[in-house]
């Protein structure tokens, strides 16, 4: 957590409200593998880091509620008792969101002050958003004593992007930032909400992020046509989820949807079992194995799934050149963003600086690189 970053939400709000805030954290998330997986009830295997949402909160005793958002430089005033959706693009619609599924789940908040900023880039696929719904939903529960459990909390920001933001997101985010553990990824089963927690230590090798500087937009229609093809195959196949069906299973219905749909199935599917054999692979420290894993979740994210871009595909193939990397992939929703990638710590600083001259060469602009450390879930800073 930057606290330079702490310090300056802080002091902000201070100038503006003349109050003692509390102060939370609200972590953004990577992802190994188990990518689109988790609206199909199937495996992700994401954690939290130490990049996210710094915000400060606290009570309004007047009638109307402030929030800032110091990265953007911009301010909403409204009621608590008058709740309604902002323009679609508004960042507004994160926090309105999170108030509106609150009040709609029977509990009762009052106005609030709140200034937040952060360090995850907007559009990079690490999960800025979820990590403003949770600083948003975890801050009024501890200001007003809500009572709600952060499972209730993480549902409760899921829907505010549903019906507020528009985009009909799974589970994953949310819960990444919310139950992130230090030092370990997550195997969440996204059908029970269940967690199991890996420590991460790949020895030798570490995860690498490039941020292709392409920001992605979930809101395009994208996320949600892919979500619409996975559910109403699953009604084609009488089955709950994709999570459910084999590759067996779904040559049943071969001949009643199109190649391209079949495809995107096949590829949750396939996804859905990379997730738990990166598990498996995990568990006995087989690198390699991961690697590989991690090599044909892209694979089927360019190629099946159809959700990457020229700048990803272009620097998972600068990976694939390379024997010190060892799987490289697109991460989060798609269409920009990052790649993860498993690395020999040894061959980092030489892969930066050729991947980095090669990127702007190809396009003419900037990619970034991050290493980033595993840290805990949503929490209060004391
Ligand atoms: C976005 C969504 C997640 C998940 C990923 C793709 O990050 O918010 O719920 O679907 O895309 O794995």
């Amino acid at each position: 957590m930057n606290t330079t970053l702490v310090n300056n939400i802080k002091q902000d709000f201070l100038d503006k409200f003349n109050q003692e805030p509390l102060m939370i954290f609200s972590p953004g998330r990577i992802n190994i593998i188990g990518e689109h997986t988790d609206y199909n009830d199937g495996f992700v295997f994401p954690a939290a880091v130490n990049k996210g949402i710094i915000a400060a909160i606290g009570k309004n005793l007047g009638n109307t509620s402030t929030v800032c958002a110091s990265d953007f430089n911009d301010t909403i005033e409204f009621s608590i008792d008058s709740i309604a959706p902002m323009d679609k693009e508004s960042w507004g619609n994160y926090v309105l969101g999170v108030i509106a599924e609150i009040q709609k789940s029977g509990k009762t908040i009052e106005n609030f002050n709140m200034v937040f900023g952060g360090d995850i880039p907007s559009g990079s696929g690490m999960s800025s958003s979820a990590a403003l719904e949770n600083s948003v939903v975890f801050g009024l529960n501890e200001l007003f004593n809500l009572g709600l459990t952060k499972t209730e909390m993480i549902f409760i920001s899921q829907k505010a992007e549903h019906n507020y933001v528009g985009v009909n997101c799974g589970i994953m985010d949310q819960y990444a930032s919310m139950f992130g553990i230090k030092n370990h990824a997550l195997l969440l089963d996204c059908r029970s909400i269940e967690a199991k927690p890996f420590e991460i230590n790949f020895k030798n090798h570490e995860l690498m992020l490039i941020n292709t500087n392409v920001k992605h937009s979930l809101s395009d229609s994208a996320y949600n046509d892919r979500r619409s093809v996975c559910e109403s195959i699953s009604k084609m196949l009488n089955i709950k989820a994709l999570r459910d069906a084999t590759e067996i299973d779904l040559q049943k219905v071969k001949d009643k949807v199109t190649p391209v749909n079949y495809q995107k199935a096949l590829f949750v599917i396939q996804e859905n079992k990379r997730a738990e054999n990166a598990s498996v692979a995990m568990q006995n420290g087989d690198l390699e194995t991961l690697g590989k894993l991690i090599y044909g979740s892209h694979d089927g994210l360019q190629h099946q799934y159809k959700v990457s871009c020229v700048e990803l595909d272009f620097l998972v193939e600068r990976a694939k050149e390379n024997k010190d990397i060892l799987g490289a992939r697109m991460m989060g929703g798609g269409f920009g963003g990052c790649t993860i990638n498993l690395i020999a710590k040894d061959a980092v600083e030489g892969f930066k600086t050729s991947v980095a001259k090669a990127y702007k060469n190809e396009f003419d602009k900037d990619c970034s690189i991050y290493t980033v450390e595993l840290s805990d879930g949503t929490h209060l800073i004391k």
